[in-house]
């Protein structure tokens, strides 16, 4: 069976293993620092109980006290490690702390599992993506990011609850970092193959884009902390599409080397994801309008690199 580990057994690492494990299609290990102390196994153990309710048959593992005993040799790991936004706080103010945290996991995880793809979703998530891909030294392809799975999916439920249509009709599409200054592509985003400027006004159209913007910031005043379920379901959709080799075009950060005329930065574009990660960054005819967005997006994560230390 192949396997994945998914490092950080909170919130979003849990919800990773529920969306995955009912799947059936890998071994999943859980895997936390010390202080977790027992939680990661308290959460397998839970999760495998509810293979008998729900049907799964997923073999899931546990580990206590920061041990990454079993994952050797995974196909995947996820980093779902980290602080999570408060109330208040952006995305980017958490680069000191999950810096440390991501420069440990990867030192503790590489050895174990040399070949693994990696999936980072600690914030803030383009530079934790870069920084993960410079820690490791693996080739660029293997390490990637989450963020524009969970965008165009924020955008695409608030289409549909504005228009009262199944989701499965919308499809959206949101590139570039993962912040508030994101890069919502109307213009590529449709409901039944007709572009949503054709079903709703512009100022309606506006309005859900900024909301899609501040998307993750709604639910962490919400919640009090950070969203999980959906940011989960799409950490667990792109293991999947990895494991199964399925060339999945999917918004993900990944290293630009020149593409849409970035160079050196972990930004959000259509990849094509199979077996070997990213197989193929999709390059997108972009307006001015659109460039002018994606500019403004860069420099925020540019000056969050900034605050890395190497
Ligand atoms: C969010 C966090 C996971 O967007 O970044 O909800």
């Amino acid at each position: 069976m192949r396997k994945v580990t998914i490092v950080g057994a909170g919130n979003v690492g849990a919800s990773c293993a529920l969306w995955l494990a009912q799947r059936g299609i890998c071994d999943i290990v859980l895997v936390d620092a010390p202080i977790a102390k027992t939680i990661p196994v308290g959460k397998s153990l839970d999760l495998l109980q509810a293979g008998p309710i729900v049907g799964y048959n997923s073999r899931i593992r546990g580990n206590a006290d920061g041990n990454y005993e079993g994952t050797e040799n995974s196909d995947i790991i996820v980093m779902a490690a980290g602080l999570p936004r408060k109330p208040g706080m952006s995305r980017e103010d958490l680069v000191g702390a999950n810096q440390q945290v991501v420069t440990d996991v990867i030192a503790k995880a590489m050895p174990l599992s040399p070949n693994a793809n990696w999936i980072v979703v600690t914030n803030p998530l383009d530079t934790m993506t870069y920084l993960a891909l410079k820690q490791s030294k693996l080739p660029k392809n293997k390490v990637v990011g989450q963020a524009g799975i969970l965008d165009s999916a924020r955008f695409a439920a608030f289409v549909a609850m504005e228009l009262n249509v199944a989701v499965e009709n919308v499809h959206t599409v949101v590139l570039g970092g993962h912040g508030d200054e994101m890069v919502p592509l109307t213009r590529y985003s449709t409901v039944f193959g007709v572009p949503l400027t054709e079903w709703m006004s512009k100022e309606k159209l506006d309005a859900i884009v900024e909301r899609t913007r501040k998307g993750g910031g709604e639910i962490v005043n919400l919640l009090g902390t950070s969203a999980y379920y959906a940011p989960g379901a799409a950490l667990a959709k792109m293991a999947e599409a990895i494991l199964l080799d399925s060339k999945l075009i999917v918004p993900c950060s990944t290293l630009l080397e020149g593409e849409y005329g970035l160079k050196d930065v972990c930004f959000g574009v259509p990849v094509k994801l199979g077996a070997n990660g990213v197989e193929k960054i999709i390059e997108l005819k972009l307006t001015d309008d659109e460039k002018a967005m994606a500019d403004k997006s860069v420099k925020i994560i540019r000056e969050t690199m900034g605050a890395l230390k190497f």
